[in-house]
């Protein structure tokens, strides 16, 4: 039986005793061992892993010996804000108050869907970074939250909205993310900062989603790419750039970018250019056969769908390029274009397009803490962080497994059980 803990539980803001998880085993995933013990959880943080702890009569003993538990799943691409059962022109209708109410929602199905912590890379008006303020003060439950605020991106271009017919109002109320130089550049980073984003989204090249762009057009030169890395790294963020196309990869890898998110025309030099430079790869290999299954219905454009027609499949042959190659893969899904809580279900895919269970548990674990720059989360481990999940089947036989987690605790406080 599932038991959601009620809100007003999860508001607690003191921990009030340690808590004793008993498990059937704990899955290490820097090594794929299982080891037999027993967790020891106090203010939020694992303090002891063994057998026979001793504990004291206000210990909060949690008997979940069916379960094999691991490390909170993250997630390194997401869109929480929003309606996803809308798309393109279906949802111009929708205000940036009713997809924020949303947003709260699909914070909450993330979490109890195994992910403690997520990012997300691209929100309307800093609805992101309310949204991780509620979470933090308890208001509402949801994933530790990692935010962008508005991506940039060029006139036109990807990260730009271009659903509207030109209007002389248009030209006039041109959003400060949308910048055509240097300069520009930096200052939108500075802004984005000054209201609250934790890490820099651009889009290095045209989209799937977006109306009138080229997945293969280069968006933004060298010298903007470099501008926005070296500003953000500047202030200790980090940054993700959006990059289908070939140039627009290999310009991002070049100008420093931590991420790639999608990556989908990369190639064997480009792949290594990633490595020697210890860039990321965040390649969203599931969301393909949703946009191209219930995307017509949903109201995404069908020039969208002719480009994910081609782009899906490359994209997973080049994942398996890189896979083989050896390159840095974090998890990354582009949840919200599939409903929230589905992130779960790309594991499979990694897993068929050549990664082992174990490869495709630590690009959501250890990879993602590690593309974060967080240092105590992403392993079950003394002294991190209590973000945990337990699953009856073993995830290593079967990955499927993760589909169906049964357990979650998020910095010590059991949010399903
Ligand atoms: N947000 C991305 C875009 O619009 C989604 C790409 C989805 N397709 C894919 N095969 N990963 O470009």
């Amino acid at each position: 039986m599932f038991r959601l803990f009620s809100l007003a539980l999860l508001s607690f803001t003191v921990y009030s005793s340690d808590v004793l998880l008993q498990p059937k085993s704990v899955l290490d995933v820097k090594t794929g061992a299982f080891v037999s013990a027993d967790v020891l959880i106090r203010d939020g943080k694992i303090i002891k892993i063994a057998k026979n702890i001793q504990t004291t009569s206000s210990t909060e003993i949690v008997k979940i010996e069916d379960l094999i538990l691991l490390p909170g799943l993250m997630d390194a691409h997401t869109h929480l804000i929003g309606d996803t059962s809308k798309k393109g022109y279906a949802s111009i209708g929708n205000s940036i108050f009713f997809s924020t109410i949303h947003g709260v929602k699909n914070a909450e199905k993330t979490l109890l869907s195994g992910f403690t912590t997520v990012r997300m890379v691209g929100a309307p008006e800093f609805a992101d970074v309310a949204l991780k303020q509620a979470i933090e003060e308890g208001t509402i439950v949801g994933p530790r939250l990692i935010v962008s605020g508005p991506a940039l991106g060029i006139s036109g271009g990807h990260c730009d909205s271009n659903l509207f017919p030109f209007s002389k109002d248009s030209l006039n109320n041109t959003p400060h993310q949308i910048v055509d130089n240097p300069w520009d550049a930096r200052k939108a980073v500075r802004i984005n900062r000054k209201f609250g984003a934790d890490l820099i989204k651009f889009c290095a090249t045209g989209g799937v989603m977006s109306k009138n762009t080229d997945v293969n057009a280069k968006q933004f030169t060298f010298e903007e790419m470099e501008a926005i890395v070296s500003e953000a790294h500047n202030h200790g963020m980090k940054v993700a750039a959006h990059a289908h196309g070939l140039e627009g990869i290999k310009t991002a890898i070049r100008a420093g970018v931590d991420s790639i998110e999608h990556a989908s025309f990369i190639d064997s030099e480009a792949i290594q250019m990633a490595i020697d430079k210890g860039t990321y790869l965040s390649m969203d290999v599931y969301v393909s056969d949703y946009i191209l299954g219930d995307g017509a219905k949903k109201g995404i454009l069908e020039e969208s769908l002719e480009k994910e027609r081609t782009v899906g499949k490359i994209q997973r042959l080049n994942f398996k390029k890189a896979v083989e190659a050896g390159a840095k893969i974090a998890f990354g899904t582009d949840a919200g274009i599939f409903p929230h809580g589905d992130n779960r279900k790309q594991f499979a895919y990694m897993v068929e397009w050549g990664m082992t269970p174990l490869q495709a548990i630590q690009a959501a674990t250890i990879n993602a803490a590690d593309l974060f720059g967080m240092n105590e989360i992403g392993q079950i481990k003394e002294g991190f962080i209590a973000d945990i999940i337990g699953v009856r089947v073993n995830p290593l036989e079967n990955i499927r497994s993760l589909e169906s987690v049964s357990f979650v605790m998020k910095e010590g406080r059991i949010v399903l059980q």
